[in-house]
Order: structure tokens, then sequence, then C-alpha cells
């Protein structure tokens, strides 16, 4: 079976430039990849994925030492940007340029999206005999250097094989962060060798609601789990292998009402309380002692051990302060630190955080709430709270934080594709792929000296109505593919155009087996809502 490759044209990000030209290459057994230092990773990674659905013998060799024209060669310019690329394919074979380790990676990605979709597959439909390519340069680059795709693992505990899954399909479609938000009111999801109760209590919830929580029915049955340093650890290398940063996030010092029922003395209250089982804000927040806070450090402390990200996100959203008001303790508290009022103690806790991570060389990053009270210099703000964010980023950015936008109207995949019955039910209706495709990271009336504050942006899927990895892919794709072209391409928009692609590059999720949402709606096994066929259809030949 001999096999022949797509264009550019297809490739989802849109690439900055391609051209084409006559002839191809000639990819087979036996294929070599060429790659030096620091692309020898890669080029074993890319001979496996080259090795699997073809089942060809694929070596990875030092540079210039392979002959003839079945090859990729991997190297690197220095008359191209950290993160851009520029693939080359010709009869001479394939030729990808990298600015950096990164870039080339990125080349390598548009080079898989070049190949028959069906390639994508994890082993061979039939014997793979030759798959041409036809001839093109691809020269291409990122518009932003921050390109998020933030997973909930606290409400609904996802196995750490979607994980892995996730870092693949966010690489291919070139985006660089995983935010994983690994603490909240309903359960925490990593293990800290300092307090085991974390794990032993606060993984674990008795009960979860049905449908929309707030018809308050609930199912009896428990749920939970969390990840040792060990998967952690394997999570961050299988990651880095493949330039995607992961972004741990502990938030506090609101949604930690797990931890508080594992550590009832990290509370404001002196009855005790179970993981929260129901969605939305628990007023149970941390206490603003000093035990409190070392508990803090020390779980940040044990976090950093595991994640080199230059970032740690701390969270900081939605604290509600009624506990702290009515607890005499807490008001002393704000008084002995000469606060205005117990509703400051937030931002000083920010500020304690802070150091914390400074200590050893980090940064913090939080959610658009802590500018509040006026953010930590240097410290990221991710914009998410649709009403203000543009006021927020403009804030931010003009005060010289770095600004990741993730505005719930844009970003927020948790939100229904459509408001519509068949939808699963979800938190919100209603966020289209196309309003996705739309997004403009920059926000409006940002001076231009002020544009690189604007690192990028972040999709996030909460998972309070998102159970299983399959429920999660539905709600990722293909708005992630649409939102990949918000981070990567350029600002120009063209929706009719990219419909046609994406109806192209679905035939590649097709090929991986993720379960995205087709563009016409729900398959009758994702939908909520059963409709019987209108027309029963009729066996061949009996008309
Ligand atoms: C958030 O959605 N509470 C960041």
């Amino acid at each position: 079976m001999n096999l022949v490759g797509t264009t550019a044209a297809t490739v989802v990000p849109r690439p900055r430039r391609w051209s084409e030209s006559a002839g191809s290459a000639v990819l087979s057994d036996g294929l070599v990849i060429e790659a030096g230092a620091p692309c020898e990773g890669l080029g074993r990674l890319l001979a496996r994925e080259l090795s699997a659905p073809t089942g060809w013998s694929v070596g990875a060799v030092e540079p210039g030492t392979a002959p003839g024209a079945n090859k990729v060669s991997i190297g690197l310019s220095p008359a191209l940007g950290p993160e851009e690329y520029r693939l080359t394919v010709s009869t001479a074979g394939v030729s990808v340029l990298g600015g950096s380790a990164a870039g080339a990676f990125y080349g390598t990605r548009t080079l898989l999206q070049l190949l028959p979709a069906e390639l994508g597959r994890r082993a061979p439909l039939g014997q793979v005999g030759q798959v041409g390519l036809p001839a093109t340069e691809v020269e291409d680059g990122p518009r932003f250097s921050w390109r998020g795709v933030g997973l909930d693992v606290a409400r609904h505990f996802m196995p750490k094989r979607f994980l892995f899954e996730l870092v693949d399909l966010a690489a291919l479609h070139k985006l660089n962060v995983l935010h994983l938000h690994l603490t909240d009111d309903q359960g925490w999801r990593f293990q800290v060798d300092g307090y085991p109760m974390l794990t032993a209590v606060g993984a674990w919830r008795r009960e979860s609601p049905v449908g929309h929580y707030r018809d308050g029915v609930s199912d009896g049955r428990p749920h939970g789990g969390f990840y040792t340093k060990a998967d952690l650890s394997e999570l961050v290398s299988y990651a880095a292998e493949r330039h995607v940063t992961v972004l741990p996030e502990v938030d506090m010092p609101g949604h930690m009402q797990a931890a508080i029922a594992a550590y009832p003395e990290l509370g404001n209250l002196t009855s005790p309380l179970e993981v929260f089982t129901s969605w939305g804000i628990s007023d149970h927040v941390l206490n603003m002692e000093e035990p409190t806070l070392r508990f803090c450090a020390d779980v940040l402390d044990e976090l950093m051990d595991l994640f080199p990200s230059q970032y740690v996100h701390i969270g900081g959203d939605e604290c509600p302060t009624t506990e702290w008001s009515s607890s005499p303790a807490a008001r002393q508290r704000a008084t002995d630190l000469g606060l205005d009022g117990p509703e400051q103690l937030q931002g000083w806790f920010t500020a304690r955080m802070a150091e914390v991570l400074a200590q050893r060389g980090r940064s913090l990053a939080a959610w658009d709430e802590v500018m509040d009270a006026g953010a930590p210099p240097g410290s990221l703000i991710v914009v998410w709270r649709a009403e203000h964010a543009r006021r927020i980023a403009l804030a931010a950015a003009r005060h010289g934080h770095d600004v990741v936008m993730a505005p719930q109207t844009s970003c927020y995949f948790d939100w229904a594709y459509e408001d519509s019955p068949d939808e699963p039910v979800a938190i919100q209706p209603a966020l289209s792929v196309e309003t996705v495709y739309g997004f403009e990271p920059v926000p409006e009336g940002l001076e231009e000296e002020h544009h690189s504050r604007v690192r990028g942006a972040q999709c996030q899927l909460w998972t309070e109505y998102v159970g299983t990895p399959e429920h999660a892919e539905y709600m990722y794709f293909p708005r992630l593919c649409a939102f990949s072209e918000a981070v990567w391409s350029d600002g120009s928009r063209d929706w009719p155009a990219f419909e046609e692609r994406l109806g192209q590059h679905v035939a590649r999720l097709d090929a991986r087996g993720t379960n995205y949402r087709p563009l016409s709606g729900p398959t009758p096994g994702q939908a909520r809502v059963w409709h019987q066929p209108a027309t029963p259809g009729r066996l061949p030949g009996t008309d």
C-alpha cells in the first residue's frame, strides 16, 4: 500500500507561510532520522512516531551520515527565532530546521500533519510501502509564547494516562503549557510527604452531584484519586520531551476545603469538615495563622521539587471572607498585621507566598482576583472573569505584570457548545467553536508598548460536569483546534476557510480515537437526549 500526504494548507494551527513546488519526498522502510545536539531526543521521538503506524524500521543517526533521500534531517538555524522552524519537503528528503529544539519540534508536528491522516494511528492498517509527500517549504512560528491548556483534576480526578494523551494532543496543536488545577474544595490530588492526610483524606469525597448541582441530587458514590510524586515526575518529563511546561496550581487561600477536611487546624472552625460534596464555592477557607502559612510554604516546597516551571500558580480566586469576618482570631490577626480589616488578609497572604516562591527563584502566577489587592511585582496574572477581563488585563499589563488571557466567554471549555438539550449538562451555555476561533488575546485598547505583556492565552476545562477522559475530549475538541489558531497563527481570521480545514483535520483526531464533537452536533452517543432517526434506513438491494 502506497500512501500520499497532504499540503500545508490543511495544517492546524495554520502556518505563517508555505509554498508548494513540483516533485515529492518519498519515505519508506529504512527511513533515517538525522538529528544532532540538542535534537537527538526529538530524533528518537520522531523515529518512534513514524515507525509505529508504518511498521517500518526507522533509525536515528548523527547529522550528515545518512546517504540517499529516504531521510528526515533535523537541525538548528541561527536565522530563526526560538520557536520558529522551516520545514522543507523535496526530492532530497525532509529537512526540519528550528531556531531552537522547540522550533524543530514544532516543525516535526507539522510534518506529522502532512502525513496521510491514517498514519496518526498506533499500528499500521496494512503493509505500508512508500509514503509520498508533496514538495513544500513551510516557514512558521508562534504569535504568542504562552499557549496553554488548563485541566481541573480536582473536581474529577483524571487518570494519569489521559494527562499523557492531553500532552500529545496539545503538542500536536503546538500548545506549550499544561496547567493542572491540582487542588480544590472537592479534592486534593497530589502526594505531599509532609502531610499524608492530604491524600489519605483529602483525595476522596463521599459523593458528587448528579445533573446540575442546583437540582440538589447526589449520586451516593465515592469519588477520588491522586497522583504520586513518581506519576508527576513522569508527566513532567513526558511533557518536557514535547516542549510542554506543566504549570502546577495549588488553589489558596480559598477552594481549600479538602485540605481543611484532612487537617482541621488549617480552617477557621472548631468542628471538622468533610471534603466538599457539592459544586460551587465553599465558604470554608484557610485561617491566616503562622502554622497555616508554614503548611502552605511546605506544600509549595514539595511542589517546586517536582515541577521545574518558572511559575507556580497559587490560585487566589473566589476566596470568600465571611469566615474571616466572623472569626475573632482572623480579625485580631488583621489588626496585628496593621491591615484595615480581615478582607485585606488575602493580599497579605499572596505577598507571603510570592516570597516563598522567590526564595527558590520562582515566580507567582494567580487568577486575576489577586489584582484586587495589588499583586506582588513580577507575578503573572491569569485573567478569567469575563465581566472584568478587559479592565483587569489592561490594568495588569500597564502595571508591568505579564498577563495570560483566559476569559470565560472565549476560553472556558466547560461551557456547552450550544444552548441545546442535546448537549451534555454543563455549567453554562454556550461557547461555540466559531466564537473560540474569533478570540483575540490582546485586549482592545491596550497600548502598543504594553502588548508584549500579553504572553498568550489558555483554554480551561473545569470538570464539575466532566467525569471522564472521553467527556473531557468532547469538551476540548474541536474547540482546542480553534484555540490553537488564536494563540499560534497570525491575527487574521477566516471562519469559512477554517471550518473547511477543520473538516479535514478531524480525520487526524479520528485516527487517534479522540472523542471530539462533530461540528454538526453531538453524535447520539455523545448527546444527552436520545433521538430516533427520522427515517429508518433500508437494507441495500431491497428497493
Ligand atoms: C475560576 O474559574 N474560578 C478561575
